[in-house]
């Protein structure tokens, strides 16, 4: 914790682990770190950073305005894997939010990063610690795989448990509009919201929302079912092979937790041809749908 707190607060990176996936830290007030997250992902500089904070008394000093549909989505899900975006605070660079002026925040569900911010005295921006465009970190190993030589510290607190990123709600916009699908199902958002939310209006406007994203080396096709994948697999031409058929349908969780090191293996195994089974399009299943589709599409 001491070396975490050093080194965030010399202007270094810190990879730190949150319950979704892990993430590539830097002190929000380090403008020499928050360079460095861009250059070391490989970052387009307009595409924002999430910022991490401990406690919702943070909010304030990140946000200029919180609408009270937004506190109250703060105050059912936090910590937990949902970002909030708002109108940008005073002391938020722009530098983090890609020069927009709204700002993307949450309070991660994992005691150690919420602690670090708490004893760094400053919210923690953090995108997920891997190379653009490429598969999302689960574990310590895996930014270790990426990023090795190019961060100052690895965290190592074990498998994130959801596994996938946050769901991203835009709250500068009425009706909410949802940017990303996540770690927590809309449905349960609009249960606890007592109405529906907007689907984003078309534009690119999260990075996590372009066509070709958390992409393996491999080539990953979907199917709806076990006999198409079967069906799949019997016509694979010697260069599609070895393939490997991914299906956790019947339990969620489990596939959204194992989705991107299972990409990862797929990889390390040197499988050719993925093919991944899709969920049905409820709770988890969005966001697992929404990365499979990413996973699969032409660069
Ligand atoms: O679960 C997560 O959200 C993880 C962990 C580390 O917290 N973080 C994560 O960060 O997924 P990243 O950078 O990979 O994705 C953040 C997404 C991007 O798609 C980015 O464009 C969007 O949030 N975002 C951030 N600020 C935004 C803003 N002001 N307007 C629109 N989109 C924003
Ligand atoms: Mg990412």
């Amino acid at each position: 914790m001491e070396v975490a707190v050093r080194t965030l607060a010399g202007g270094g990176l810190v990879a730190i682990p949150t319950e979704t996936v892990y993430g590539l830290g830097a002190a929000i007030n380090s403008d020499i770190a928050i360079a460095k997250i861009f250059a070391v992902k490989g970052r387009p500089q307009d595409h924002p950073l999430i910022v991490h904070i401990a406690d919702i008394e943070q909010l304030q000093f990140v946000a200029s305005s919180i609408p009270l549909d937004a506190l109250k989505i703060a105050h059912a899900c936090w910590p937990g894997p949902i970002t909030l975006l708002l109108q940008r605070g005073d002391q938020v660079p722009t530098t983090v939010t890609g020069g927009r002026e709204t700002v993307a925040v949450r309070i991660p569900d994992n005691a150690f990063t919420r602690q670090l911010i708490t004893k760094l005295g400053s919210p923690i921006v953090a995108p997920s610690a891997n190379r653009f465009g490429k598969v999302s970190p689960t574990n310590a190993q895996h930014v270790c795989d990426d990023l090795q030589g190019d961060v100052d510290l690895i965290v190592d607190d074990g498998a994130c448990s959801i596994g996938v990123e946050s769901t991203i709600i835009d709250f500068s916009v009425s009706p909410p509009q949802l940017l990303r699908p996540g770690g927590i199902p809309i449905e349960d958002i609009e249960h606890i919201l007592g109405f529906a939310i907007g689907s984003s209006d078309g534009v690119s406007r999260a990075s996590g929302m372009l066509q070709s994203h958390y992409r393996p080396q491999c080539q990953v096709v979907l199917v709806e079912n076990d006999e198409e994948a079967a069906g799949l697999t019997a016509r694979l031409t010697p260069q599609q092979l070895p393939s490997r058929v991914l299906n956790r349908c019947e339990n969620l969780p489990n596939y959204a937790s194992s989705l991107y090191n299972d990409l990862r293996q797929a990889d390390d195994d040197n499988i050719q041809t993925l093919i991944a089974v899709l969920p049905s399009n409820t709770g988890l299943g969005a966001a697992i749908i929404d990365r499979l589709v990413k996973a699969a599409a032409p660069i």
